[in-house]
């Protein structure tokens, strides 16, 4: 694998948080993450069920989709070494209530669904929705 692609991750604030993003960003930039792009998008259920075409078949697969698809996000590709494992360290687990102290989800999350920001699970995913979005290659 590419060195740099370990060096990238996609966020995205998700529906609903957005008036909190000012502030997430700051978190995000004081953890030492360079935010590199960035793009407010309203996805269409179509492309949400693209997006997240891996987690088709779950039972939480079409609440997911059409919460993604319910109002606008913002998108980022993030830089930093180790970008994607210390994304997820500061994102917290998924599921907000579960999220350690200190993490983004604890502090704005609401359920597991509604958990603030989704960040790309692994470099080989960041490398997939950077290109989605970004229409980049890593
Ligand atoms: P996200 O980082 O956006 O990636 C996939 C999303 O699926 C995840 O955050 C959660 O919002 C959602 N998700 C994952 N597991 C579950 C689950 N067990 N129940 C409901 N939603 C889930």
């Amino acid at each position: 694998m590419e060195e740099n692609l370990k060096n990238k991750t996609l966020a995205i604030i998700k529906p609903g948080f957005l008036y909190d993003g000012f502030y997430i960003q700051k978190i995000i930039r004081d953890n030492g993450f360079k935010i590199v792009f960035e793009s407010n998008v309203r996805l269409t259920k179509e492309e949400a069920c693209k997006f997240y075409s891996e987690h088709q078949g779950q039972h939480y697969f079409d609440k997911l989709t059409d919460y993604m698809s319910s109002d606008d996000i913002l998108v980022m590709m993030l830089e930093k070494d180790n970008a994607v494992e210390d994304f997820k360290d500061l994102l917290g687990a998924t599921d907000p209530k579960k999220a350690a102290e200190g993490t983004i989800r604890r502090r704005y999350g609401i359920d597991i669904i509604r958990n603030v920001c989704h960040g790309s699970k692994n470099s080989k995913n960041a490398e997939k929705e950077c290109k989605f979005f970004f229409g980049l290659e890593l």
